[in-house]
């Protein structure tokens, strides 16, 4: 069964033909972030104004790029939510207006799913992927990390799954992305702080940790000021002084200290939460999922608690976002008899819970 996927839930313009869950055919991914990269973030009406240029030749080159036409495409999956409103509704009204005129079964994925089931494809007949050929078993604990959420999750199979614990505050990614901004660095700012943070020491600044009434949720908005401070603190300045101005007054001794101390931070926050899901429930597999999950010093921390044998992540291009992961879900939701959704009826959901 092929599934095409679609996701637009927001800066990228992906789509993907994914048979049986596990093979990738096709992955074709534009992104709008150059257009977004001088605002230091992701504007929306931008966003949703390149996917509707962008849709149409996204799709065309995934069926030309898996060699198939429309005749062999079984069923469509596509973003429903969460996301951005203007992002989503041009997926969402592109897939309901392509399964209409094609006549194809057209079914609703949740983006966070989407981004757990991108570990269960397994092989492509594209180039330049890599798989982890380890067989997955339920229960499964799912870690999803990107600039969006920051959420711990069990599933005891495809259908039945609790949400253990999210972010109170700022997303993973973001966090990285806000520190990147004081320092200095480029947005999307999780790559950078990671390379950053190998000149640095991890040890140096001690950052604090949010003391929660849900011992599996997350915040991040206490370690994020506590680096503004300790970086205002460093060039002898109080907390009046802009932190757009820091940039220029730190060292770069003193941004890769910060880098590296806020990165291993951060890090330790996510594995010591990962650590009590991985003795209260016992899961069989644990996963890794979303933008985050690129991060080295996770992979490393993960390790120190889990078997290598039972930690998965996807391939990077599967990590951000894409329609494989998309068409991946979809094909687990026909597979355990979840019905199509009426093409007429579907409306995005920007506030989509898991
Ligand atoms: O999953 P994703 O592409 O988009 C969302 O759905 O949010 O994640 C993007 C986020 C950005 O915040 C980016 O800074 C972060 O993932 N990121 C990283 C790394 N690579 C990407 N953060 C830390 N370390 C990395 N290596
Ligand atoms: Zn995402």
């Amino acid at each position: 069964m092929n599934v095409l996927g679609i996701e637009t839930s927001c800066d990228e313009t992906a789509a993907s033909i994914v048979q049986d869950g596990r093979v990738l055919l096709s992955n074709q991914v534009f992104s709008s972030m150059n257009l977004h990269a001088p605002f230091g973030g992701v504007v929306p009406e931008i966003a949703a104004r390149s996917h509707l240029e962008v849709i149409e030749g996204i799709i065309q080159a995934t069926l030309l790029e898996a060699q198939l036409d429309w005749s062999a495409i079984d069923a469509i999956a596509v973003t429903q939510g969460a996301g951005l409103g203007g992002s989503l509704l041009i997926g969402v009204i592109t897939a309901a207006t392509l399964a209409i005129i094609k006549n194809k079964p057209l079914y609703p994925v949740n983006h966070v799913i989407g981004h757990v089931y991108a570990n269960m494809i397994k092989t492509s007949s594209l180039n330049n992927y890599t798989f982890n050929s380890n067989q997955i078993k339920f229960p499964l604990l799912a870690i999803i990390v990107s600039g969006g959420h920051t959420q711990l999750a069990i599933f005891y199979d495809d259908l039945n799954y609790e949400l253990l614990g999210k972010t109170l505050d700022d997303a993973i990614g973001e966090v990285f992305d806000k520190v990147a901004k004081i320092i200095g660095l480029p947005y999307p700012g999780g790559p950078e702080i990671a390379k950053l943070a190998e000149k640095g020491d991890p040890l140096f600044y001690k950052l604090p940790e949010a003391k929660l009434a849900n011992q599996y949720d997350f915040s991040f908005s206490g370690p994020k000021t506590a680096v503004l401070r300790l970086a205002q603190r460093e060039i002898g300045q109080d907390y009046n002084f802009p932190s757009f101005e820091l940039k220029k007054y730190l060292n770069e001794t003193q941004k890769a200290n910060i880098a590296a101390s806020f990165q291993y931070n951060a890090i330790k926050t996510i594995t010591s939460k990962v650590k009590l899901a991985y003795n209260d429930f016992q899961p069989k597999s644990v996963l890794l999922a979303g933008g985050v999950a690129a991060n080295q010093e996770l992979r490393r921390q993960l390790l120190e608690i889990i078997p290598i044998n039972r930690l998965f992540y996807p391939d990077i291009k599967l990590c951000t976002d894409n329609g494989a992961m998309i068409a991946a879900r979809g094909f687990y939701q026909i597979k355990n008899q979840l019905r199509p959704i009426d093409p007429y009826k579907i409306d995005a959901l920007p506030n989509l819970k898991m």
